[in-house]
């Protein structure tokens, strides 16, 4: 079943056409990657699906929602939510603070209710803690739930991240870059990590450099090259694209390599 459709989506910065005409569906359960050069214009998607820009032309839609012009608390709270390319986690909060506070955006409880400590608050207060606590274990983190956030580890940072999208309970997450900086040894992880996620019923969009990663565990890959699609369909059809290899001209090995270079 369809859940996210976007058709003919553009957006110019002054000059820039920085996303042109680009089209991407995606279907409840999969694991859907965004690939192409610095620059090509894969972040800027997932900014014009979050809300946070305006797209010139063409329209998103999540289950017939127009999200246009939505604004990002109301998208996340539809049952969109991300991580970001740079690490944004709340460094002066522990592991399930970080968690808790995404789950706050569900509870929706009025601040009056927060300043007087009503009972009803606090028995919603520790029912976010309990949820938190399920989802850390869920995700291995239960361990470092009173560390600070920046105290972890790189690779478990970046999990956290996404454990936070995740407690905003969305239908669809969209990871941008997760394996950023990692080792061989932490993507994999990663890439487990996600086929995890998507086994627990989320979709998942994939934005991400390496390509054992995104080949290893997308189900369909979108390539986008300065700002428009040039390819898209399985992994294998994708990898063999001869605009897919143009577009990364130099770099066939990684695109073919069993081992990350
Ligand atoms: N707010 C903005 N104002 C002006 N130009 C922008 C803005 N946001 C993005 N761009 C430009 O749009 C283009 C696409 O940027 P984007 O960040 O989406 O690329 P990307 O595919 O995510 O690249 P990378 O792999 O390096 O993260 C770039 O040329 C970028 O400079
Ligand atoms: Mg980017």
């Amino acid at each position: 079943m369809k859940i996210l459709d976007i058709s003919h989506l553009t957006i110019r910065f002054g000059g820039l056409t920085a996303v042109n005409d680009f089209d991407m569906s995606v279907s409840k359960g999969e694991i859907v990657g965004i690939i192409g050069p610095n620059g090509a214009g894969k972040t800027t998607v997932f900014n014009m699906l979050t809300g946070i820009y305006t797209p010139t032309s063409g329209t998103i839609h999540y289950r017939d929602i127009l999200l246009n012009n939505r604004q990002p608390h109301e998208i996340a709270k539809m049952g969109i939510c991300r991580t970001f390319q740079n690490i944004r986690l709340f460094d002066k909060m522990t592991v399930i603070e970080n968690v808790m506070v995404a789950s706050h955006t569900r509870t929706a409880e009025r601040f009056i209710n927060i300043l007087t400590r009503s009972k009803k608050m606090r028995k919603t207060e520790a029912a976010v803690e309990s949820n938190a606590m399920t989802l850390l274990e869920l995700v291995g983190l239960a361990d470092y739930r009173y560390e600070y956030a920046p105290s972890l580890p790189y690779g478990l940072q970046r999990k956290l991240e996404i454990a936070r999208a995740m407690a905003a309970e969305p239908e669809i997450i969209l990871l941008d870059e997760p394996a950023a900086g990692m080792n061989d040894r932490e993507t994999s992880e990663m890439a487990k990590f996600i086929l995890e996620i998507r086994d627990m019923g989320f979709t998942v969009v994939l934005i991400e450099h390496d390509m054992r990663l995104v080949m290893g565990i997308c189900d369909r890959v979108y390539v986008l090259n300065f700002g428009s699609l040039i390819a898209e369909g399985c992994c294998e059809d994708v990898k063999t694209n001869p605009a897919v290899i143009e577009a990364y001209l130099g770099k066939e090995v990684q695109l073919n390599a069993s081992t990350r270079s």
